[in-house]
């Protein structure tokens, strides 16, 4: 018995060092590949615009505002998409890989893991090949937000859009998925850990404690902003009108059918761009549900986020009233219909199924520290030769299709790793 828990501490031990170091080496690394970067001479304009059509008009202004006349309308391909944590952003990245490929665009990736160098605030030269006034299409990996070091990278013309979740649920994910990697979360006693701090955060929370982020206000922490802040400090006030002003469309994600439509009106692209798979989503049997007191708690204690929440849920609704709520209605129902039959299409027994049993690697979804718990896809075997390279790309997980694009993920994929040698 003794000697089994000896064990169990010694593996955990070995696991943080391990963590640590990691952790320790990535600023290090970055420190050294940027060197040469950092003596950069002579600074050009971003360009207006990136889209190859130049002289075609991309907005409707001239068509005589009818909704069937899409024909003027070119689709635009400058975007900036600010990915939030455990936001279904990885769907929704999905949806905005395919179309780069589709239109041959210019992604502006990070260089050595998924994401820019997050938590750190987003630098131009995190950027792969970044140079000053090279053209830009699109931006969408994990970043904490930094609105004019963005602008440096990406054409004036750019939709910068960005997704939000209910907080409650946003923390209890976040609290999931995370905590293995937020020191303070290990002291915390009890099987229910996340009902133990949210009856009690201040006994465990530190601001400074190492990623303690991820545990308060992380919406807003993306955005750049100090999460430690009071609600009712005016700087929170502010922050929000400013990103209110930065972002053209912040879509929800209890209502991504209806974000998505919003989207590919602004955007002028059409259903088929907006198609998707639901990606990274967890077992149903690992999510626990929120009782009303944890939930109350759980606002409470994200108090900016649910401010930051409910003010884009207005605006949202407005965008919604303005499309039109029967249109919408009609919209949201043809979306459903279409991504439906694709499940038929492309998806063996037309449901996702959990890490153990997809069968080709290709498919298989990146896992939280310590835990299997997100689910994947198997592709029908005998997928219609017509579908069959859409299904592939609508099914391929965030990283595999990185790697697909050429992107250079070495860090992460040590990281990878140095995870299943350690069994973790
Ligand atoms: C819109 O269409 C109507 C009738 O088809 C026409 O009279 C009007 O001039 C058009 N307006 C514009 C701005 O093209
Ligand atoms: C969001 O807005 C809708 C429509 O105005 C409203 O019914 C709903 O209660 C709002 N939700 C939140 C969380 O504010």
């Amino acid at each position: 018995m003794l000697q089994k828990q000896e064990r169990q501490w010694w593996q955990l031990g070995v696991k943080r060092v391990a963590v640590g170091c990691l952790l320790i080496s990535v600023p290090l690394f970055y420190a050294l590949s940027t060197i040469q970067i950092n003596f950069n001479t002579t600074e050009l304009p971003v360009p207006l615009s990136c889209s190859s059509r130049t002289g075609q008009s991309s907005s409707r202004e001239n068509t005589n505002s009818s909704q069937q006349d899409n024909t003027v309308c070119a689709p635009k391909v400058d975007i900036m998409f600010m990915k939030t944590h455990k936001t279904a952003s990885s769907t929704f990245i999905n949806i905005l890989l395919r179309f780069g490929e589709k239109h041959n665009l210019k992604f502006a990736f990070p260089n050595s893991r998924n994401d820019f160098y997050y938590p750190s605030s987003f630098q131009r030269t995190y950027v792969q090949g970044y140079q000053s006034g090279r053209c830009f299409n699109i931006m969408c990996n994990h970043m904490r937000f930094n609105a004019p070091e963005v602008a440096k990278v990406l054409p004036r013309d750019t939709f910068y859009t960005t997704i939000l979740r209910d907080p409650a649920e946003l923390f209890e994910s976040s609290f999931h998925y995370f905590g293995h990697v937020v020191p303070l979360t290990w002291w915390i006693p009890g099987e229910d850990k996340m009902a133990k701090f949210l009856r009690d955060p201040k006994q465990y929370f530190s601001p400074g404690g190492f990623s303690s982020f991820y545990l308060k206000n992380l919406l807003f922490f993306d955005f750049g902003q100090d999460n430690t802040l009071d609600a009712d400090d005016q700087r929170v006030e502010d922050s929000i009108r400013v990103i209110a002003e930065r972002f053209h469309l912040v879509m929800l994600m209890e209502h991504f059918e209806e974000s998505l439509i919003l989207l590919k009106d602004a955007l002028c692209w059409e259903m088929d761009d907006i198609l998707f798979f639901k990606l990274n989503s967890r077992m149903k049997s690992t999510v626990p549900k929120l009782t009303p007191e944890l939930r109350e708690k759980a606002l409470q204690w994200n108090s900016i986020d649910w401010k930051l929440y409910k003010h884009f849920n207005l605006t949202f609704w407005e965008k919604v009233e303005a499309y039109g709520r029967k249109q919408m209605e009609e919209d949201v129902e043809e979306l459903r219909r279409r991504n439906a039959e694709l499940v038929k299409i492309c998806i063996e027994g037309g449901h996702s199924v959990e890490a153990g049993s997809i069968h080709d690697a290709a498919m298989q979804p990146w896992q939280p520290v310590g835990e299997k718990s997100i689910e994947g896809y198997n592709l029908n075997r005998n997928v219609d030769k017509a579908y069959e390279e859409l299904c592939r790309k609508m099914l391929t997980p965030e990283i595999q299709y990185l790697t697909d694009l050429g992107v250079n993920l070495w860090l992460t994929k040590l990281w990878g790793r140095v995870r299943k040698i350690i069994n973790w």
